[in-house]
Parts: structure tokens; sequence; C-alpha cells
């Protein structure tokens, strides 16, 4: 592979051709698979393979939470893997191709978060719709995004989240508040109300509803970042763990990519799987879940709370 220049602040994760064999020895095959899908065996692995040919191989009724960043309908290139852009009813068939299959992997109290952006929301909530019982559309404004001439800059993804019993599922709300400026201070009897006074400022503990603001793309600064087109940041996938997977519980993601789910699932004391089917990915994947054995950090979330983007104590470390 052709190296490329980086600037000296460059904190991009690549994996050197001396490590590859090392991180390629963790990883499961659908070959392996064929041989042994035991839950025990498939716990905090890797598979690199096709969905379509290990899904039916996984056991059902087992995860806690699934997080699905699929391909979006747009064309796009995944390290040599081409997806095309198709129309709405191609793209609708080829969610239902897999998403039943995936959800039969949902324990019967699990949640379920599906990612998509403007053009492919209508087929997601379609699916979502046939499959589970959708209980709410979280938007999170990215802030990066691709400017165009005659049209409005695409700044927004959605986050379709569903359950299979809206009587019995697990969440979480205590673990996902937001710590935020507060612009008002309002006093009750001179002492502050529902703030606290602090040498960097106001803040305020406020739940999180479903704008997501506070959260910015991976950059090439960030430590977590890796050359992954589409790689979603560490803190959102934190907030969707620890609101809807207990400590201890199972996370599982069909298009793992570059990792992102599996490292913050780890990071949080919660077991992982994750199917990915480009082979590089699969090693930027492994080495950052290495690293997280020494480094339990996700940029943006601080002593059990999230901060603010771009907040001062958002990039010091955890405990
Ligand atoms: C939107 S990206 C996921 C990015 C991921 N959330 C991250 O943080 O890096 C979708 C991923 O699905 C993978 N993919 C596409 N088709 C696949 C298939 N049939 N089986 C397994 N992985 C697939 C692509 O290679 C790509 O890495």
């Amino acid at each position: 592979m052709t190296e490329k220049i980086r600037a000296e602040r460059n904190r991009t994760l690549t994996v050197e051709d001396s490590e590859r064999g090392l991180y390629s020895q963790n990883l499961l095959t659908a070959e392996k698979l064929k041989a042994n899908h035991k839950l025990s065996f498939l716990t905090n692995k890797t598979i690199r393979a096709d969905l379509f040919d290990v899904v039916d191989m996984l056991p059902k009724g087992v995860a806690d939470l699934i997080i699905i960043d699929p391909p979006y309908n747009l064309t796009k290139d995944y390290n040599g893997l081409k997806f095309r852009a198709l129309d709405q009813s191609e793209y609708l068939e080829y969610l239902r191709s897999w998403f039943p299959k995936v959800v039969s992997i949902l324990k019967p109290n699990g949640s379920l978060y599906l990612c998509g952006d403007w053009k492919s929301t209508a087929a997601l909530q379609t699916v979502m719709e046939e499959n589970l019982t959708i209980l709410n559309r979280i938007t999170w404004q990215r802030e990066k995004g691709r400017g165009a001439s005659q049209n409005w800059k695409n700044g927004m993804e959605d986050i379709w989240f569903g359950v299979n019993n809206k009587k019995d599922y697990y969440f979480d709300v205590e673990s996902v508040k937001i710590k935020r400026k507060v612009n008002a201070p309002y006093r009750e009897n001179g002492k502050p109300k529902d703030w606290e006074a602090t040498e960097n400022g106001n803040f305020r503990l406020t739940y999180p509803s479903n704008l997501w603001d506070d959260i910015s793309i991976p950059y090439w600064s960030m430590p977590e970042n890796t050359d992954h087109p589409t790689q979603k940041p560490e803190k959102l996938i934190a907030k969707l763990i620890l609101a809807s997977c207990p400590e201890g519980g199972f996370v599982f993601d069909p298009f793992l990519g570059s990792g992102t789910t599996s490292v913050v699932a780890k990071k949080l004391g919660r077991n992982y799987l994750g199917v990915e089917i480009n082979e590089e990915y699969t090693l930027w994947a492994e080495k950052r879940i290495t690293l997280a054995n020494s480094n339990k950090t996700v940029q943006g979330y601080v002593n059990g709370v999230f901060w603010e983007r771009n907040s001062l104590n958002s990039q010091k470390k955890c405990a």
C-alpha cells in the first residue's frame, strides 16, 4: 500500500506491515465459524467475512444491543469494496435481505439502533417498523459535511432506536447525562438552582434529547481516527452502549468498519462481536481493541458525564 504523507500532529491510527500477523491472528472467518459458532467462542471477537456468509450461523436471541451502521445509499468505495447508490426500492430490498436475520440475534428484551442519512432514512424506518417497535429517531448534527453549490450541505444523520418489547427493555438515562454551559444562571435564595459554579464556568447536568449536537466526527488529530471513510465517533457509540446495554452485556455490530462499537464496548466493560468484510478495516479494529486494554478514554466522556462539544474538560482523560 502507498504510504500517505501526514502532518506532524496527525494521530490517525495505522497498522504497519510488521503488525499485520499479530492482529490477523485474532480474527474469525466463515470457515472457523462452520467448525464452532457457540456464543462463548464468538464473544469479544471480530469476524472477517461477508455478513451474508455468516449471519445464519450466529446464535439467536443473545445480544442485549445491536448497533447497525450499514453502507448508506451512496456510491462509496470501502477500500476496494464499491457500494453503488441504488434507487429507493432497491435499497429497501437490500435492507430486507439481511435486517430480519440480524434482528433474530437480539434478546427478547434487547435494543437496536440503525444509522443512516436523510436519503436512506425512509427505507430504514420501513425495515424498523416491519421488524421492531420504534421508540425514537435520534438526529445527530454532524458538524462536518460535504458542501454543495446547488444544495444544502449534508450535516445530519439519523439513528433509529427500536426494541423487541416496548414493555421490557433496558434504558439507563442517568448514565448519558450531558454537562452543558448555563447561559442564564438562575439563583434561589442566593444559591445556584440546578447548576454549579466551577472555575471553568457555570454548568448544568441535563437529560439528553433525541437531537445530538455535542459530537463531532473523528478528526485526524484525534487518536481514535482511522482512514475509514465513515467512521463513527466513540462518543456517539458510548451513548448508545451506556443507555441500552447493561454492564457485562453483549453488543453486536454486523458492519463493524474500523471497530468503533467493539472498542467502546470494551472500554465500557461490555462484551462484543463484530462482522466486517474488509481485511484492512478488521486489522484497524483489532489494533484499536488491543489499545483499549491500556486506554479506556472516550473523548468527550469524563467521570461518567458527557461534555459539550469542544468544551475544556472534554479533552481531559478519565480517571
Ligand atoms: C458505514 S461503515 C461502518 C463504519 C463503522 N461504524 C465505524 O465506526 O468504523 C459500513 C461497513 O460495512 C462494511 N460492509 C459492507 N458490506 C458488508 C457485508 N456484506 N458484510 C460485512 N461488512 C460489510 C464496509 O466495508 C464498511 O466498513
